[in-house]
């Protein structure tokens, strides 16, 4: 058996979060308990951000509030400011996950505000509730910036350095609009590890030039073992042009699984639940393991194909 890897259900957030079309509360709650039942470590539920930045995730509380905790499973939730973190605490989450981005121009399109700005505000959540929730930090753009270009590792580096000096748990690297190439990954990773073994370290990739698979080995055969995956594939940031979905859960998982991974997930099971998202945002989604099923699924073969091995006996 290999490495075990941990995988984070990011699609009732970074999922539906640029989705056009309101997805109900409770289709959002029956789906993440559904969620629940399949192995995931972590579970990131919804975000506490502004209703009219991010009109889809306004009923944050209502969703956190009424679904079934699986004791298994850390369920988790974006925040970007103290307002969010208020609103959080009140329905008792296991994480925080605070974001800001690597990028000032990103950071200043997503949250409105300058870099240091977000982290005044970030590192006073840490201040207020560090002592009551774990602290996660996801730091966008961490592989390319959408308007600015490419990022530096050592940028990566020092904002890393600045939340791990605050104590935080873990560190989210995300590659907001599929920037990341595989070289790239292996090198932040093999740096980031050095130079904090003791965070938990998570690798979040965006498929929009379809590198996101490739991306996710390359994080694996460095040492990674945890990383955010959206069903189905659907995802994107309503703030950096151009983004598009994340990996694929179930896609990712299926790789990893064939590559002798153990990854905790009931993977038929995680399919079924892929097979009704079309449904749930009425569109198809970019997933292909629902749709080809599993390598060991096998079709039947064709009468004729007996016939002809009768011939050549
Ligand atoms: N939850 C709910 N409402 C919030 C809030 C929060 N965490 N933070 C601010 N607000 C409200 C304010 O009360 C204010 O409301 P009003 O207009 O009715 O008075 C409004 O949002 C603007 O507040 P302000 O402090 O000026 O914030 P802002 O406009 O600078 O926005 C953010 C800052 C971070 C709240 C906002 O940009 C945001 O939520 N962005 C979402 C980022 C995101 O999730 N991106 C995708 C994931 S990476
Ligand atoms: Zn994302």
């Amino acid at each position: 058996m290999k490495q075990r890897i941990y995988f984070n259900e990011v699609v009732t957030r970074d999922g539906f979060q640029m989705e056009p079309e309101f997805v109900p509360t409770d289709t959002k709650i029956q789906l993440i308990d559904d969620l629940s039942q399949c192995g995931y470590a972590k579970i990131e539920v919804t975000s506490f951000t502004s209703a009219k930045a991010i009109p889809m995730l306004r009923d944050a509380e209502e969703v956190m509030g009424r679904i079934q905790r699986a004791p298994s499973v850390e369920y988790t939730v974006l925040v970007p400011n103290v307002r969010g973190a208020e609103r959080a605490m009140e329905v008792k989450p296991d994480e925080f996950n605070l974001v800001m981005s690597t990028s000032e121009t990103h950071n200043l399109s997503n949250l409105r505000m300058p870099r240091e700005n977000s982290f005044a505000a970030l590192n006073e959540v840490i201040r207020q509730f560090g002592h009551q929730v774990p602290i996660n930090v996801s730091l966008s753009a961490c592989f390319g910036c959408p308007m600015e270009g490419d990022v530096s590792l050592e940028e990566v580096l020092q904002w890393s350095q600045r939340f791990a000096d605050l104590g935080v748990r873990g560190l989210t690297i995300c590659d907001t609009t599929g920037m990341a190439q595989p070289d790239q990954v292996a090198q932040m990773c093999e740096v980031l590890q050095k130079r904090f073994p003791s965070l938990q370290l998570t690798l979040h990739f965006h498929n929009t030039r379809g590198m996101g698979l490739a991306n996710v080995l390359a994080a694996v055969r460095s040492g990674i073992d945890r990383f955010d995956g959206s069903l189905g594939g659907l995802g994107g940031c309503p703030y950096a042009p151009g983004a598009s979905g994340n990996i694929c859960s179930e896609d990712a998982i299926h790789m990893l699984d064939a590559m002798g991974y153990e990854t905790g997930i009931d993977l038929p099971q995680l399919l079924g639940i892929a097979r009704h998202l079309p449904g749930i945002v009425q569109h198809a989604v970019p997933g292909q393991v629902a749709k080809s099923g599993c390598t060991f699924d096998l079709h039947p073969i064709p009468a004729y194909i007996h016939d002809l091995k009768k011939d050549f006996a």
